[in-house]
Formats: C-alpha cells, sequence, structure tokens
C-alpha cells in the first residue's frame, strides 16, 4: 500500500497550538507516529524561522480527506504542510534505521524486535514493535512517565495505562512489578498494536486493552496517562474516579503544568512530585488519606 505523509512545519512556540488543533480535528486518532521534536518557547540564540516538525501517516486512501480536515483544524495558525507519498515498505523501513535498542531509566531497556541485544544481569528488557503506534521511548513524555513509574509504583498494585499507544508503559509496569495492567487508547490501531506487544513478551494473561475515547472505571492503583494537557483536563473527572492510589500525568509543556495541577487539585488530588526533561514535564498526582480511610 502507498503512504502519504504530512509534514506540518512551523515555528516551535507553537507547538502544543498545532497538537491541541490536531488533537481536536480527531488526527490523534490515526496519525501516529508523531515526531513531537520541537522546542516550545522561543529562545533568544534560536533563529526565528526554526521550525517545528510534526510528522502524519496515512494510507492513501484516507488522504484527502484527511488534508481537508487539517487544513481546517490548523486554518487559524501559520502552519505549512508538505506532502509526500511513499510505499509502506518504503516508510517503514527508512523509520527502523533511526530506532535502535534503548535503556530507559535504571532497569528497563527497550529491544526493536528487529535489533539483537545481550540482556545484562538485572535489565528488563521489552521486546516492541510499534507498527503506527505511538510509544518507543525516544519521546521525552514516554521517558518521564516511566521514571515516576519506576520510582513510585508498588509491588504487586495493578496499573491502568491511559492512551497506552504501543503499551510500552503498561509493559514496564508489569515487569516493574505491578500485578496487571489495563490499557485503553482511543486509536484501535494503538490497541491492537499494545496487545500484540504484550503477548510478545508473555504478558497477555495480565492484560487487557480496549478502544475507548475516555478511561473506564479499573481498579487500578496506579494510573498513567501520557497525553497533551487539554485531553488530561477533559477527562479528567474519569482519571480520578478510577485513581486508587496515584495518579501520573505526562504530555504537558512545562507552562501548562499550573492548568493541569489545578483541574486535579480541585478535584481532591495533591502533587507529590514530578519530572522534568527539556520544555516537559509529568507530574505525580495521589489522594491525600489513602481512599477508603
Ligand atoms: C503520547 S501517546 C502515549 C503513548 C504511550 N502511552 C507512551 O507513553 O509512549 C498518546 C496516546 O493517547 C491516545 N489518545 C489520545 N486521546 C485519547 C483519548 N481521548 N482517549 C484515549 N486515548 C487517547 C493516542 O491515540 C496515543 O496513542
Amino acid at each position: 500500500m502507498r503512504y502519504v505523509t504530512f509534514a506540518l512545519s512551523f515555528s516551535p512556540h507553537l507547538l502544543e497550538d498545532v497538537e491541541a488543533a490536531l488533537a481536536m480535528g480527531g488526527f490523534v486518532h490515526w496519525s501516529v507516529p508523531l515526531e513531537l521534536d520541537a522546542e516550545d518557547e522561543p529562545q533568544p540564540d534560536v533563529p526565528a524561522h526554526t521550525t517545528g516538525r510534526i510528522d502524519l501517516h496515512a494510507p492513501v486512501i484516507e488522504a484527502e480527506e484527511a488534508a481537508r480536515g487539517m487544513e481546517v483544524a490548523l486554518s487559524r495558525l501559520p502552519v505549512t504542510i508538505l506532502r509526500s507519498e511513499q510505499d509502506e515498505e518504503d516508510w517503514a523501513e527508512g523509520w527502523k534505521q533511526y530506532w535502535k535498542v534503548q535503556r530507559l531509566g535504571s532497569r528497563i531497556v527497550v529491544r526493536p524486535t528487529w535489533e539483537h541485544y545481550q540482556a545484562q544481569p538485572g535489565d528488563l528488557v521489552l521486546d516492541l514493535d510499534p507498527r503506527q503506534a505511538f510509544g518507543t521511548g525516544t519521546h521525552a513524555t514516554t521517558r518521564l512517565a516511566l521514571a515516576l513509574l519506576e520510582e513510585h509504583l508498588q509491588e504487586g498494585e495493578a496499573v491502568y495505562d491511559v492512551g497506552c499507544g504501543t503499551g510500552l508503559l503498561a509493559l514496564a509496569a508489569l515487569k516493574l512489578g505491578a500485578s496487571r495492567a489495563w490499557g485503553v487508547d482511543n486509536d484501535s490501531v494503538a490497541v491492537e498494536t499494545a496487545l500484540e506487544n504484550l503477548a510478545r513478551n508473555g504478558e497477555d494473561a495480565r492484560f487487557e486493552a480496549e478502544r475507548a475515547d475516555v478511561p473506564l472505571p479499573r481498579p487500578a492503583d496506579v494510573v498513567v496517562a501520557n497525553i497533551l494537557a487539554d485531553v488530561l483536563i477533559g477527562m479528567a473527572d474519569a482519571l480520578v474516579a478510577t485513581t486508587g492510589r496515584v495518579l501520573i500525568l505526562s504530555g504537558i509543556i512545562r507552562r501548562r503544568i499550573p492548568d493541569v495541577e489545578a483541574a486535579f487539585v480541585v478535584r481532591g488530588l495533591v502533587r507529590l512530585g514530578n519530572s522534568v526533561e527539556d520544555d516537559w514535564e509529568a507530574l505525580i498526582m495521589g489522594w491525600p488519606e489513602p481512599r477508603g480511610s
């Protein structure tokens, strides 16, 4: 099959507006992989013409509709849309060259299924094929969520991965000692990919995933959600309702932290900590008293 890639170019400080417009236009559902590798606030030493870039990938059959929808979604923003077409194989193979075995935190190692890795003592190796889903560990927001998960997860807890993408965080949680995990994503390809990845790592019996736009009630001790600030705020009621002990929120540009934090504080959670990488920040929030006490 031939695929179309839309490369969006824009000034780095517009990154979150562009992401939000795409999310509002429904593009998060099919547009992975997203390479959100732009800086947020303009820096004095960065020339004004520096551009951020997001690559959206879609089958040609959906491309005309996608292009029209994207123009509408981005109409109020100064964004240049460049379109190119390629064979699926070229796209997949080209992309694979750039993703290698990667150590995340102290124990997790992510291994692309096509790469060889000789595990070291203590390594927790995750074998992943992301297909077209988000979540390889190459993006800061995934690493930030994982760092908080590694620090705060307690042995035997149940974990809910909201916006699970490839399932990397759910899989990492199980390898780090969780007793079971659930995943949810509004993209059915992501759900299929997460199920495949968890099965590939022998964890299918302890993992379930489904497609939905909001987190469903699950008896989770730990909820982890790596999505955009506005999406997290929009699903705050559902996230809080299903949080048994702690909630990890990632995907947040630093200047949006006060908005996100406030949305969860007003619902009764307190801030327990954070992690930061470049312009991205993740929060961990929890109940002031253990629930039920
Ligand atoms: C940034 S990716 C995170 C993937 C993975 N959990 C990670 O940390 O790398 C966000 C994921 O959230 C999903 N998503 C976006 N909006 C959603 C919604 N309203 N409900 C469920 N999933 C959503 C996207 O499809 C995408 O897979």
